[in-house]
């Protein structure tokens, strides 16, 4: 099993558009994917739950997901493997099926509790252990700051992906990211393998590549391929994103267009890129045999 941490404490960079994009790739690969939506923000679970109205209350809260986990775990103080796979929702599809903790607004009310109680660094880590699913590759989408779900999401994780928009004022949430995890690591409170930087929603403006060399310049062993493959900012990651299109439809456009540098051919190069490079080195036999063969 492979444990991808999408951090960054910077809003609005693109974590959960990477969370969700990735989940899809890996699902459709073949892989078994957990993905926890550890933001309460919800953006991911709005996003996967969207025609899931009957999973809604009349005051719009999630009738189940990360908040009941939670009250159970903290307040109960039992979190039974029937509570936990209750509140996990399986989200099909005939192309990339894949399982999801939805989260709500209702679990910032836990975020004070976990630290107070001090369970922040066991939470996560409970709930995979109990999980009755085995899967492959989890993923947590976290907040854009520092609070107890981030810190649960990165101890229990072998890999932190920091998208990192290349825009002046989103350096700052890189450096803090990593900041925060090089201490923790110092402390051996977490044991991250494997630490990328991904730079996204970018645009070839003047601005934006000048960001991209400084990103090069400062961390070019934590990108890919030396930063010349990046989370590419398209109108088709919006659409894969919503679920309009599905990866096998992105597979076919980039078929069909025999670009290289088509929308589609850079998207898929840069998901494959990622599996490469964060989930296979990691991977079991059991895994590796259930690929879809490329
Ligand atoms: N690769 C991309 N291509 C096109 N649009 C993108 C891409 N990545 C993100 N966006 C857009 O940027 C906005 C912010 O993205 P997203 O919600 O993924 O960021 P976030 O880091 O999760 O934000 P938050 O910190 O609020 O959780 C959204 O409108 C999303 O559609
Ligand atoms: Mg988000």
């Amino acid at each position: 099993m492979t444990v991808i941490t999408v951090g960054n404490m910077k809003g609005g960079v693109g974590k959960t558009t990477l969370s969700l994009l990735f989940a899809r790739y890996l699902a459709n690969r073949g892989y078994t994917v957990f993905l926890v939506d550890a933001d309460p923000q919800g953006t991911l679970s709005a996003a996967v739950l969207s025609d899931r109205i009957d999973l809604f209350d009349e005051r719009g809260r999630l009738t189940l997901g990360m908040h009941v986990v939670l009250r159970e775990f903290l307040e109960n103080r039992s979190l039974s493997n029937e509570i936990l796979m209750n509140n996990v929702v399986f989200v099909e599809s005939p192309t990339e099926p894949f399982w999801l903790l939805p989260n709500c607004v209702v679990s910032s009310h836990y975020d004070y509790k976990l630290k107070e109680m001090g369970k922040q660094l066991v939470v996560f880590r409970h709930i995979l252990r109990l999980i009755d699913i085995d899967p492959d590759v989890v993923i947590f989408d976290t907040p854009p700051y520092f609070n107890s779900f981030l810190v649960a999401s990165l101890v229990c994780s072998d890999c932190l992906l920091i998208p990192a928009e290349t825009s002046i004022q989103a350096l700052s949430g890189v450096y803090e990211m990593l900041d925060l995890v090089l201490d923790y690591q110092r402390d051996g409170i977490m044991d991250l393998r494997n630490i990328r930087i991904l730079p996204s929603k970018h645009k070839r403006t003047r601005i934006a590549e000048l960001v991209l060399d400084r990103l090069i310049e400062n961390f070019g062993d934590y990108l890919l391929e030396g930063g010349k493959v990046y989370f590419p900012f398209t109108e088709l990651c919006n659409r894969v994103f919503c679920g309009e299109i599905s990866l096998e439809q992105v597979k076919q456009e980039a078929e069909k267009s025999k670009k290289d540098n088509s929308m589609a051919s850079r998207l898929l190069k840069f998901l494959k890129l990622l599996e490469t490079e964060v989930v296979l080195p990691y991977a079991s036999e059991e895994t590796l045999a259930k690929l879809v063969k490329e």
